[in-house]
């Protein structure tokens, strides 16, 4: 083995790590490992004697790294006619046969690519991050592609993209352009996917991979998880349970148009190929520009899917979700209570209400804008973001000094990437409107989408945010909503239509750069009518996000469950309404999973429901920091047992909370067994109390009872659920 350390211009030495070459048992030609090692999993890659770079393990760290290198050797599948069945990123229009991460068209209309591995770089960014860049090149063409692994090792996680360039004498286009390309081996696979539509986010749908490609995609421009977000899981040789099997969890970290291809191929092995979608969107690099793919983010698993979710949660808090190690406002929302229909009065009583319930913030939802086409229903004045004179005469600043007075926060809902024909926006620039200029327009919800593309609509949504700002220094939280699709995709202004799609998100995301630039902490929440937009992108902009409109807290338990594998319980913004037929006290508990909020009219309580939600709101405070920053087990699946059962619990392991629900109404329904707990200290003792109790009842569980965490986990405990009791708060303390 020889160790040598590569030469960079683009680092300072200090940062790089020293590099290992192996030399490969197999034959005299010096092959290079490239093992991408996180606490528990190495993801190595190799080269070939002709300098061709593939994956040869993805699983679990070996102890000798030097045993890397003889990976490969123990592989008897199939013979590979291209010698690129594993590349790290599979080129077309050479020798490959398969689906390709990188087509493109070079500026001699040559359409042939072949990438070879040139030298590759560590960089240690701090204690537990750093990045690896490998430079792999066209041996043909002035071509490159740059591809970045980083890595955070305790998490387990990887974050994946490229970079592509080229110094030919006239542009190139890229036909296609992953972030990643994965390579895995196993005797079967089982994709978990998701689909959904509005009021019906995150449905998970499970089946066998069979040879061939499977892909995932959206379309949509904008909102563009509504019928399929880009976060996935797949399991090796068998479907993964909680707690056991080989899972990989993944997804783009993008807003707009996405594509994973997933492909089993000939020799039985799973290629993996995500990025943005390149539906009618060729791109033309001009020489020396640099295409950079969003990130493709992963991390596996070899003991279930929990360590996966719990991985993805610390990792986001970590690094991604904006202040996700920070706290969050309880707030109370009018958009049920009211819809359009409110006036300054009616929102004095509401910020009396708000008070009154114990709440953070007041958030004053759609409805508050526009006079010459006054918002007073969806089809009119979005786009113009004045305050309507006759609903609020004395302006929103009356309203956030009305909040000071009452003591609570104010926020305000926008929707600035929109616009209705019938707005004065609409009149004034109809060449800012996404449109076809020989179709005729198509609505959804009514409106259509502002051309982000334009450097001067980049401006105005801008603007919209920083008014509010500029005019009430004291506002406290954005709620940013987003329900058109685009149709008809368009740009009046932008030279080249086919980078459209991927125009339209560098502008929305140099948007939200700026805002962050001048704003940077001020909570704001990532809507779009609903989850059609959340990933992680989006994320390191946004505070929280909108899982769904559907507030019905049986269905909202199903949800939040499958949202909780990929994102942490502080991002989920989860809102007690009037949707379902549930108490109050299951409504409340269900969003007491999450950020906590109300979009109820509180005059409308009884006395006992008031005093219901009063108190919650104060255990909330006892128990928030554990479901913001703790780690969440999975203890019983709604969808295989009439209870769900859901625990968190600090770093520590000295304090938790479980919410325990009956998810049937059938005769004699009950929590008949005990429900295992999971992520105890094995050796502490602890006591288990019910919290969150209606007023006038009285727990059946006895709070002084004593019990080790091994018995907890072995045995468990009863949460005494039936139907007079569908809903269940536990507080479990270590107790001596
Ligand atoms: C869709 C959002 O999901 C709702 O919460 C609400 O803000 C409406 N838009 C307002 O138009």
């Amino acid at each position: 083995m020889l160790k040598i350390r590569l030469s960079t211009n683009l680092l300072p030495l200090c940062l790089l790590f020293s590099l290992t070459v192996f030399t490969s048992t197999r034959s005299e030609a010096q092959s290079i490992v490239i093992p991408v090692e996180t606490q528990h999993n190495a993801l190595v890659l190799q080269t070939d004697s002709s300098k061709y770079l593939g994956t040869v393990y993805f699983g679990k760290k070996l102890s000798k790294s030097s045993e890397y290198a003889q990976v490969k050797n123990q592989s008897k599948q199939t013979v590979d006619y291209t010698g690129m069945l594993n590349s790290v990123y599979t080129p077309s229009g050479s020798r490959n046969l398969l689906e390709p991460a990188l087509t493109v068209t070079h500026s001699d209309g040559n359409n042939s690519a072949d990438l070879t591995y040139v030298s590759h770089e560590v960089k240690k960014i701090d204690g537990n991050v750093s990045l690896i860049s490998i430079l792999l090149k066209d041996p043909a063409y002035n071509f490159n592609v740059t591809l970045f692994y980083k890595i955070y090792y305790k998490e387990d996680v990887i974050e994946q993209w490229s970079s592509i360039k080229h110094n030919e004498k006239g542009n190139v286009t890229l036909h296609k352009y992953a972030s990643a390309n994965l390579h895995l081996t196993g005797s079967a696979y089982y994709l978990n996917q998701y689909h959904g539509d509005w009021v019906k986010e995150m449905q998970p749908e499970e089946s066998k991979l069979t040879h061939g490609i499977k892909t995932l995609d959206s379309k949509l421009g904008t909102r563009a998880n509504l019928f399929q977000p880009s976060v996935f899981m797949v399991s090796v040789n068998k479907p993964a349970t909680e707690d056991e099997g080989t899972v990989l969890f993944a997804s783009l970290e993008y807003s707009g148009n996405f594509r994973t291809d997933l492909e089993v191929d000939y020799q039985d092995n799973l290629r993996i190929i995500s990025g943005i979608n390149n539906y009618a969107s060729p791109y033309t690099l001009k020489p020396n520009e640099e295409f950079v793919t969003p990130i493709f983010l992963y991390t596996l698993s070899t003991q279930g899917k929990g360590v996966a979710s719990r991985n993805l949660q610390n990792w986001a808090r970590n690094y991604k979700l904006l202040d996700g190690k920070g706290t969050r406002l309880t707030l109370l929302n009018n958009w049920e209570a009211t819809y359009f229909d409110f006036n300054e009065s009616k929102l004095a009583g509401l910020l009396k209400d708000t008070k009154k319930l114990g709440v953070d913030l007041f958030l004053l939802d759609d409805g508050w804008f526009a006079n010459k086409y006054p918002r007073n229903g969806d089809v009119a004045g979005l786009g113009d973001w004045e305050e309507n004179k006759q609903k609020l005469p004395n302006g929103i600043s009356s309203l956030v000094k009305e909040a000071q007075n009452n003591n609570v926060k104010f926020g305000i809902w926008i929707e600035p990437e929109m616009v209705n024909p019938k707005s004065m926006l609409y009149e004034k620039h109809p060449d800012w409107v996404i449109k076809q200029p020989k179709r005729d327009e198509h609505y959804f919800r009514n409106q259509l989408v502002l051309d982000l593309t334009n450097p001067k609509v980049q401006d105005f949504v801008f603007g919209v945010v920083d008014d509010l700002f500029t005019k009430n220094p004291a506002l406290a939280y954005i709620k940013w909503d987003c329900n058109s699709v685009i149709f008809n995709a368009h740009s009046a202004t932008l030279k080249n239509q086919n980078h459209f799609y991927i125009e339209y998100m560098r502008g929305l995301y140099n948007v939200l750069e700026r805002i962050r630039a001048k704003y940077p902490k001020v909570p704001m929440m990532l809507c779009s009518g609903g989850g059609g937009r959340v990933d992680y992108a989006a994320l390191q902009y946004f505070t929280e996000f909108w899982p769904s409109d559907n507030t019905d807290p049986l269905e909202r338990i199903f949800m939040q469950w499958e949202y909780s594998y990929f994102y942490p319980a502080i991002a989920s913004a989860n809102h007690v309404t009037d949707w379902g037929k549930q108490p109050i006290k299951f409504r409340t508990d269900v969003a007491m999973m999450g950020k906590l909020g109300f979009d109820i009219v509180v005059n409308d309580l009884v006395a006992n429901d008031l005093k219901f939600c009063q108190d919650a709101i104060k255990n909330y405070d006892t128990v928030k920091s554990i479901i913001w920053q703790g780690d969440q087990y999975r203890l019983s699946d709604p969808r295989s047992s009439n209870v769900a059962s859901m625990l968190y619990i600090n770093e520590q392991k000295s304090s938790g909370v479980i919410f325990n629900y009956l998810v049937s109404s059938r005769y004699g329904a009950n929590s008949n067994l005990p429900v295992l707990l999971k992520g105890l200290d094995p050796a502490k003792n602890y006591k288990i109390q019910e919290i969150n109790l209606y007023p006038g009842t009285t727990s059946t569980i006895k709070g002084d009872q004593i019990f080790s965490g091994d018995f907890l986990m072995k045995v468990g405990f009863n949460p005494d659920l039936n139907l007079a009791r569908t809903s269940v708060v536990l507080k479990v303390e270590e107790s001596n």
